[in-house]
């Protein structure tokens, strides 16, 4: 039966770690010039229904990398952007190709792709969760603290996308996770549900109580795509949720800073923070190739 990745709470942690694991050997294989040809003869179609610049350019290159055929399909393209149905789409898509990338607005529509396609289905981010990302995210963080049991992951700002899959990844992997944002800005209920009371997550309003002690700070945009109308709203009620030198001297010494990307420096992240910390923020962008590399190995 064909297996699906469109969000982590459907993943055991002995799934995560071995994806990340696969990730981190195939990072190394390719560092060392090794060829794997996991997706030869192989065609994947990249449907994209919002903007894009890491997770096309990873799973274009990263289908390549594996000997495959990558389909690059802008949503304002197909025929979907015409009204044809997704369902229809999934269907369609499953007769030509081994295997499908979704980026789109709601979860349910990824999910109604996934139940009517016959292929496997990656969600390359829904407004509600980013599964690929925070694979991405927690390799890094394997490469630099190596031990992930135990750890203290703050993330300050909204409870999106990248909020929601962190914490199902992170409390599954017996991390510790202290999300800081506003009130009506929480993760997803069924988020808070698998958290429970579980006593390594809290919800705080004040950064500095989430940032205390931290091994990894984390932060992303105010606004995420399909939100833009919210702006001017946003930006008022996050004033405060910020990165910066101030907040980052109350994680522990030797903390690491994560940004998915885009970062809107100045907002969500200062500039000076941004910069001491760029080297992470970039690792954890390449990882991005080489976990999904794992991921397409595993599923397609
Ligand atoms: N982090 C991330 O998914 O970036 P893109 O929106 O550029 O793909
Ligand atoms: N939360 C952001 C993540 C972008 C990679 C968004 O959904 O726009």
């Amino acid at each position: 039966m064909k297996k699906d990745l469109l969000k982590l709470l459907d993943f055991s942690k002995e799934e995560i770690l071995d994806f990340i694991d696969y990730g981190i050997e195939l990072k190394r294989e390719f560092k060392s010039g090794k060829k794997n040809n996991a997706l030869a003869g192989k065609t994947i179609a990249l449907v994209f229904e919002k903007s894009s610049t890491r997770t096309r350019v990873s799973f274009e290159t990263g289908v390549a990398q594996l000997g495959g055929h990558p389909l690059y399909l802008s949503g304002s393209e197909l025929q979907l952007g015409r009204g044809e149905s997704i369902r229809d789409t999934a269907r369609v898509l499953s007769r030509y190709v081994d295997g499908i990338m979704i980026r789109s607005f709601g979860q349910s529509r990824i999910e109604e792709l996934a139940g009517y396609a016959a292929v496997p289905v990656i969600n390359g981010l829904s407004n509600e969760y980013h599964p690929c990302q925070i694979l991405a995210d927690i390799m890094t963080v394997k490469e630099y603290k190596k031990n992930l049991e135990g750890l203290k992951v703050a993330f300050i700002g909204d409870g999106n996308n990248i909020a929601n899959s962190y914490i199902v990844a992170a409390l599954k992997l017996g991390m510790k996770f202290s999300i800081a944002c506003p009130e009506g800005y929480e993760p997803l209920a069924e988020v808070l549900e698998f958290a429970g009371n579980n006593p390594d997550f809290n919800i705080t309003r004040k950064p500095e109580e989430a940032a205390a002690g931290a091994d990894v700070v984390l932060t992303d945009v105010y606004v995420s795509m399909g939100m833009e109308s919210e702006k001017a709203e946003r930006m008022k009620l996050f004033e405060g949720f910020k990165v910066d030198e101030s907040l980052m001297a109350l994680a522990k010494p030797g903390a690491i800073v994560q940004h998915c990307l885009p970062a809107h420096k100045g907002e969500e992240i200062s500039e000076e923070t941004f910069e001491k910390h760029a080297g992470e923020i970039f690792d954890e962008a390449e990882n991005r190739l080489h976990v999904q590399k794992a991921v397409m190995a595993r599923l397609f």
